[in-house]
């Protein structure tokens, strides 16, 4: 062999099967090729186990799909390059023209825009309530033959927790399927609620590290089956090397929840006695309207603490700009603690009404906790309040 096709030609390295390495290796390759056209053919046919083309399905991707639909309790997943993608995909291989979704204010806006403005503009009809409002979703779904029925617990940023055993219960009854977004909720929460499918973003903590994105759509095997074939037509996949890093983050995903689980729940408690915020919001608080739900619902009251401070945007700027430990950025689920002041999260294109569902208002500061030594981010949130308003 010439060196010139040498290069494009690697020597072949077998690893003996009694011989395995600890961690599985990344099938970082776009293709499979098979010895001969007929074994090629009983692979497209189903008649043999294989792999052929990574948009259609990849090593590493299947060793993640099998790993997340067991955390979710379910048997099949779908991944795709983000937390977006999956939802849409859902939306895209769930709807036609003639449709009708019922969607809450307090979704994560993307999802909003997708229902609203994407879907729209394909003849997909919608109505959106607040996650609250469980008596307007009996009446639009009894009135309107809808769909689906798309939501999340804890809903982001003002961590509403929805009640899932009646959302689900309502959906069933009227013939329509759910979809919960449960990114904020986690992979290892709501398995057990008659959920038809779940969306993540595994840029937040299957991943953990914030170098990577990701997003899976985890379901039972008929209909993630259906969405694959629309994503083998549609190409939103992930990258096998991203699919590597996750099931990486994936190996400390309990030891960082937990961890920032209790981080959470000791800066929600010293935020509630502080004097400069008007209201803390995080379900792990026993006065907190979610608190009963979320203990009923879920294992770990989640790694989000959003408040309201009583002098408004300003002094979420101040406040903000005045911490050292916490960045001004989107995101959550990381290892590091993040901070959105009240002025990077205002929603847009609402009602009065409708603003007021989403529970955001000029004084909401949500922070995402990391794993940082927790007296650190104590010190860091107390200064950063005096200084802001000293
Ligand atoms: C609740 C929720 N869903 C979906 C997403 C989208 O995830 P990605 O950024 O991976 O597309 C996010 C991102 O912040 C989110 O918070």
């Amino acid at each position: 062999m010439k060196k010139r096709t040498r290069v494009t030609h690697l020597p072949d390295v077998t690893v003996p099967p009694d011989d395995r390495p600890l961690v599985a290796p990344i099938y970082q390759s776009v293709k499979f090729s098979f010895d001969n056209v007929a074994e090629t053919q009983r692979y497209w046919s189903g008649q043999r186990p294989g792999f052929y083309y990574s948009r259609v399905s990849n090593p590493t991707l299947r060793q993640l799909e099998l790993a997340l639909a067991e955390l979710q309790g379910r048997d099949a997943c779908l991944l795709t390059g983000s937390g977006v993608a999956a939802i849409a995909m859902s939306l895209l291989g769930l709807l036609k023209c003639g449709d009708h979704v019922v969607y809450f204010a307090e979704l994560y806006p993307p999802t909003r825009a997708l229902v609203r403005r994407l879907l729209g503009r394909y003849g997909v009809t919608s109505t959106m309530l607040s996650v609250d409002d469980t008596a307007g979703l009996e009446r639009v779904l009894a009135t309107t033959p809808t769909r689906l029925v798309v939501f999340e617990s804890p809903t982001n940023p003002v961590l509403k927790v929805a009640d899932i055993a009646r959302i689900t219960s309502i959906a069933r009854t009227h013939g329509a399927l759910t979809l919960l977004d449960n990114t904020l909720g986690g992979l290892h929460n709501h398995g057990e609620f008659e959920v038809d499918l779940y969306a993540h973003s595994l840029t937040k903590y299957a991943s953990g590290h914030g170098d990577v994105m990701g997003g899976a759509v985890i379901a039972r095997r008929e209909l993630v089956e259906s969405l694959r074939e629309d994503a083998t037509n549609l190409g939103p996949t992930l990258d096998p090397h991203a699919a590597y890093l996750i099931l990486r983050g994936l190996k400390t995903y309990f030891l960082r929840w937990d961890a920032q689980c209790r981080n959470a729940m000791r800066i929600a408690e010293f935020l509630a006695s502080r004097p400069e915020v008007a209201r803390v919001r995080y379900p792990g608080l026993p006065g907190d309207a979610g608190h009963a739900l979320a203990a009923r619902q879920m294992d770990g009251f989640g790694t989000l603490v959003t408040f309201d401070l009583v002098h408004g945007i300003e002094a979420g700027t101040r406040f903000a700009e005045a911490l050292e430990l916490f960045s001004i950025a989107a995101s959550l689920g990381s290892t590091e603690s993040l901070v959105v002041p009240p002025a990077l999260q205002q929603p847009r294109g609402m009602t009065d009404e409708q603003r007021a569902w989403t529970g955001i208002n000029a004084g909401t500061v949500r922070l995402s906790i990391g794993i940082e030594d927790g007296d650190d981010l104590l010190d860091d949130l107390r200064q950063a309040l005096e200084r802001s308003h000293g």
